[in-house]
């Protein structure tokens, strides 16, 4: 038992050290409300479609789902619209190969789907990640390549939404496609989070009117008994 104790708390201290030392140098993401409703999620959608898939692909992710996920829930126009040529059951996937993307970044653009699981802070990383790019304090890196958020700083992805020199009067529409695109990829990455809450609230109202019908039968059955 007492062995037990010591090997949980030694544990529980080595995966304390191992997320400090991963987030070291590392400043704390930005402060954002990811929102799931409608209008965000189409917002992040076109976000994604026109600048994103020039070089991220969303596997799992096919066109019809952007009609058919209730929270997204856009039209067929609208979808249509934004696929071109591309078939409706057909992943959303970016034009730009694997072997031109090596040859201009060095490294394929990861496939987007999963991606806000995938990294510590989920969205609220994404959102830091579209609005951290800086000049290097040092100099080294180049503009459009120095991201705060991103391990080591030096991110092959150059700046996106054009965050590095924007104008002032950019600022608020920068951040709300940078709010827009991270919530949808949140969402992608889980789209049937929503769906289990829904059940949750519903399992939960079901409990409370059983609990409430069994108090009822037990104060009917022990009226008469004294
Ligand atoms: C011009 C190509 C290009 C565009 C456009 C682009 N990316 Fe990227 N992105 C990249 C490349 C290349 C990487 C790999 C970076 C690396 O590993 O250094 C990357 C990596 C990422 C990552 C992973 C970072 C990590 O922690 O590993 C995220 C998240 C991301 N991009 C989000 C986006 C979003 C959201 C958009 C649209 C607003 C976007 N990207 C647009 C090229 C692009």
């Amino acid at each position: 038992m007492k062995t037990w104790t010591m090997v949980m708390i030694l544990l529980g201290w080595l995966a304390g050290s191992g997320a400090a030392m991963a987030g070291e140098g590392m400043p704390p993401l930005k402060p954002v409300q990811l929102s799931m409703d409608q209008k965000t999620l189409q917002h992040g959608a076109q976000v994604f479609t026109e600048v994103c898939m020039g070089c991220h692909s969303l596997r799992y992710v096919t066109w019809k789902h952007l009609m058919d996920y209730p929270e997204i829930g856009m039209t067929r126009e609208q979808v249509d619209e934004m696929r071109g040529d591309a078939p409706l059951t057909a992943p959303i996937k970016t034009g730009l190969s694997e072997a031109d993307a090596r040859e201009s970044y060095g490294v394929v653009p990861p496939d987007l789907t999963l991606i806000a699981r995938a990294r510590e802070g989920g969205g609220a990383y994404i959102y830091s990640l579209l609005l951290g790019f800086e000049h290097d304090p040092e100099g080294k890196v180049p503009d459009g390549n120095y991201n705060l958020y991103f391990p080591g700083h030096r991110i092959a992805m150059a700046d996106p939404l054009g965050w590095l020199d924007h104008d002032e009067d950019e600022e608020q529409e920068l951040k709300e496609q940078a709010r827009a695109v991270a919530s949808f990829l949140a969402y992608v990455g889980e789209p049937h989070q929503l769906e289990r809450k829904a059940l949750g609230r519903k399992v939960l109202i079901f409990l409370v009117v059983l609990t409430l019908i069994f108090w009822l039968l037990k104060r009917e059955v022990w009226r008469d008994v004294h």
